[in-house]
């Protein structure tokens, strides 16, 4: 079969796959793609993508399909530690190495475990979109000098299909959630919770999924998935009057009932957004409602709406949670000062347990150092979505 027909056989599966958006997972479509680039190219045993947080400048396992061996998952890392990437981020060019063995690698733990796991031949092709670097894409082989010209040709082609698919659900849920911060912005100016708070708050609680989404069986895309919804935890408070969201000091009984109510509103604006837009069946869309009405549940059962009690609590709403308490403890209020972040991390510690998820406030603290350059980097800035 010439390149032209597998590329167009190709293309019929993609765009098949594309019509699979509200069906499958990420991690589904690209097994599945992986399944199909075997029948033309056996030797493909595993097909990654690392997504690229220009931010923070840092690049993070994605999704991954791996046919054996121990996969790459919740690993991360400075793209400036690894000049070949720095340059083929830069070039735009693919990354040919049909003898891994021999081929001068960085030390960067990546590439000690594409050695370790017996890889020979490796391609990477950066994944980009309007100019801009989304991340890479990894075809890895066990045996050497696999990347032919007509096979890297294929691939690169493959690729950015593979690309597109891989970032696509993620561009969905980035244009949701950038259209309800609009929209809640314009009815809701007078709003305390400012950007600079869902700015750190969403990457705090990324950082704390990324840390124990393994061990809670999650790959590497809920952390994503949990940084992006989470910016839209209070998006309820639209339906709470000013005189209750902007009063200075405590609330009494019938405005803290008022308060709590921004819980339940938000879940059904979440559901009349999912309805207009025809998300219902967009995976993880279930995390959004979660989040939504969920974050102030507590561990011990003494949160709302309805005091839910422990693992009951969906786990993004315990990540969110605990990124929420930290970040308001950590800024000004209406009601209190800021608060240094050494008391935040005190105050947290004393909650964990009882009303935070432990291990996501322990996830705080073992990523304490990228906690501070969050709190750095994000003050008083648009969240970029
Ligand atoms: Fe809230
Ligand atoms: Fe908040």
């Amino acid at each position: 079969m010439s390149v032209t027909e597998s590329w167009q056989e190709f293309a019929a599966s993609a765009a098949k796959q594309a019509g699979n958006l509200h069906t499958a997972s990420v991690s589904e479509r690209i097994r599945d793609i992986h399944q199909r680039i075997k029948e033309r190219h056996p030797a493909i045993a595993r097909i990654a993508v690392a997504l690229y947080d220009p931010e923070m400048r840092r690049l993070k396992t994605f999704v991954a399909s791996n046919d054996s061996g121990t996969p790459l998952t919740g690993y991360e890392c400075c793209i400036d530690d690894v000049p070949s990437l720095l340059r083929i981020a830069e070039s735009g060019e693919t990354r040919i190495l049909n003898d891994v063995g021999s081929a001068p690698l960085s030390d960067a733990e990546h590439s000690r475990w594409l050695k370790n796991e017996g890889y020979q031949s490796s391609l990477t092709v950066p994944i980009r979109r309007n100019e801009q670097l989304l991340g890479f894409l990894f075809f890895d082989a066990y045996e050497r000098n696999v990347f032919t010209d007509g096979v890297v040709a294929d691939l690169v082609l493959s690729g950015h299909l593979i690309g597109l698919i891989a970032t696509q659900e993620l561009s969905t849920v980035q244009m949701l959630v950038g259209g309800l911060r609009l929209a809640s912005q314009f009815a809701h100016v007078r709003d305390l919770e400012t950007g600079a708070h869902l700015d750190r708050m969403a990457r705090y609680a990324r950082l704390i999924a990324r840390e124990i989404g393994p061990a809670h069986g999650q790959s590497d895309d809920y952390a994503e998935i949990v940084f992006l919804f989470s910016a839209l935890h209070d998006i309820g408070k639209v339906g709470v009057p000013d005189r209750v969201l902007l009063k200075p000091g405590k609330l009494d009984d019938a405005e803290r009932e008022e308060m709590r109510q921004h819980v339940v509103v938000g879940l059904e604006m979440a559901e009349r957004i999912i309805n207009d837009f025809g998300l219902s069946n967009l995976p993880n869309i279930q995390m959004l409602r979660n989040i939504v009405l969920a974050h102030h549940e507590r561990m011990d059962g003494s949160g709302y709406p309805n005091g839910l009690v422990g693992d009951d609590i969906p786990l993004e709403a315990r990540i969110v949670a605990t990124a929420d308490v930290f970040d308001a403890l950590a800024c000004k209020r209406s009601y209190k000062p800021a608060w240094t972040l050494a008391d935040a991390f005190a105050e947290i510690a004393r909650m964990s347990g009882s009303q935070l998820y432990a291990p996501t406030v322990q996830a705080l603290f073992d990523r304490r150092d990228e906690v501070e350059a969050i709190y750095k980097r994000f003050q008083e800035t648009p969240l970029k979505l």
